[in-house]
């Protein structure tokens, strides 16, 4: 099989395509033929080396894969040989075979190309957590989506149009106009523009009941006060520290030092009537009932028509370096999928 390394923390070229003899699915366990592997932004972090969950390095990356079953071991009852599917892996998916237990296989829904299928595992449960379990959206909230145009971002839109609130994304402004198309209402450009002036501003100085934040530091802080009461602030992820291609030590501790610890006690939070909640899927390996749930939901939707995976591009095995110069440099506006 040909997989790519992390080779060693640094750049983007520091990612390499090596050869591994084709791994055997065991009891319980499918092989997959990847026709199209997810890029995460914690890809991109681990390859830094601002990952604590990262494997040691060197590694193979990687959550998400789609692709046919080419063999299936004992046990195996619910996938066969030739299904389409999508599969969560806990690493090990920029690979263009993969081995995982048939219960996290999922059948590509009907009229699905891999490269939209494998932008739903990762991207579409990080959202539905958000939105549905965790942050409990209801029609006519107003939600501040960070990075917008990212793949979470164009997840949390799809759900959000599904629990019927209304959305402020922030994102580059190049992005701006396809995030109207696809319903943001109000679009702000993070890079020129104070987002909590403007969140202010356009919900007429109440501010917003959730705001969906992987961006970090003082985008925390800042989030916190444009919360209208009982507001809730998600937090899950840091890419504020991810200020360069290669690790940067003191912008990192930088943006460490921004957020805002001492703020954000349970006293401030009575008071104040907000709430802040963390998310992180990749901790919930033990909960698969759950996440399974969560999956065949949106799988549902999928078929149901009311869910639009947004896929930016898709780069072959020997371009990886370019894809992950591309979602660093800020280009990509939706999933970025390896193709092997
Ligand atoms: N906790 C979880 O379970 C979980 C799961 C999935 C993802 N995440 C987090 O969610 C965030 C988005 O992930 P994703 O996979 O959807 O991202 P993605 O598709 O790779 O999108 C990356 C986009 O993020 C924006 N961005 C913000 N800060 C950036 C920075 N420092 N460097 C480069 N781009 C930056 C850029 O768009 P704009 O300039 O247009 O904003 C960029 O195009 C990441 O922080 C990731 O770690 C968390």
């Amino acid at each position: 099989m040909r997989q790519i390394w992390i080779t060693r923390t640094g750049p983007p070229e520091t990612l390499e395509l090596r050869e591994a003899p084709d791994p055997t699915p065991g009891p319980g366990e499918v092989r997959i033929r990847s026709k199209a592997c997810g890029i995460n932004f914690a890809d991109i972090m681990a390859r830094i080396g601002l990952y604590p969950d990262a494997p040691k390095l060197p590694a193979v990356v990687g959550y998400e894969v789609a692709g046919p079953v080419d063999a299936v071991g004992p046990g195996v009852t619910a996938v066969k040989i030739g299904d389409e599917v999508l599969a969560l892996t806990r690493f090990g998916g920029y690979s263009d075979t993969v081995v995982v237990s048939e219960d996290q296989a999922y059948a590509i829904p009907a009229g699905f190309t891999c490269s939209q299928a494998v932008a739903l595992p990762v991207n579409y449960v990080t959202a539905y957590q958000m939105i549905f379990v965790m942050g409990a959206v209801k029609p006519g909230d107003k939600v501040l989506v960070h990075s917008a145009g990212g793949g979470v971002g164009f997840a949390a839109i799809d759900l959000c149009a599904i629990a019927g609130a209304e959305i402020i994304g922030t994102a580059s402004a190049a992005k701006h106009g396809m995030l109207q198309t696809r319903g943001v209402k109000h679009c702000i450009d993070y890079r020129t523009q104070d987002f909590e002036a403007e969140v202010m501003r356009i919900t007429n100085g109440k501010g917003v009941d959730i705001i969906l934040d992987s961006v970090g530091g003082k985008s925390w802080a800042k989030g916190l006060r444009c919360l209208r009461p009982t507001g809730r602030l998600v937090v899950f992820g840091f890419s504020n520290v991810a200020t360069g291609k290669k690790l940067n030590p003191i912008s990192a501790l930088r943006g460490m030092l921004a957020v805002p610890w001492f703020k954000v006690n349970p006293m401030w939070l009575m008071d104040n009537n907000k709430g802040v909640l963390g998310v992180n899927v990749g901790h919930l390996w033990e909960e698969r009932e759950m996440v399974a749930g969560w999956m065949r939901q949106i799988l549902t939707w999928c078929e149901e028509g009311k869910i639009h995976p947004t896929v930016d591009s898709e780069f072959s095995f020997g371009d990886a370096a370019r894809a992950h110069h591309h979602i660093q440099d800020r280009k990509n506006v939706g999933k970025v999928v390896l193709v092997p």
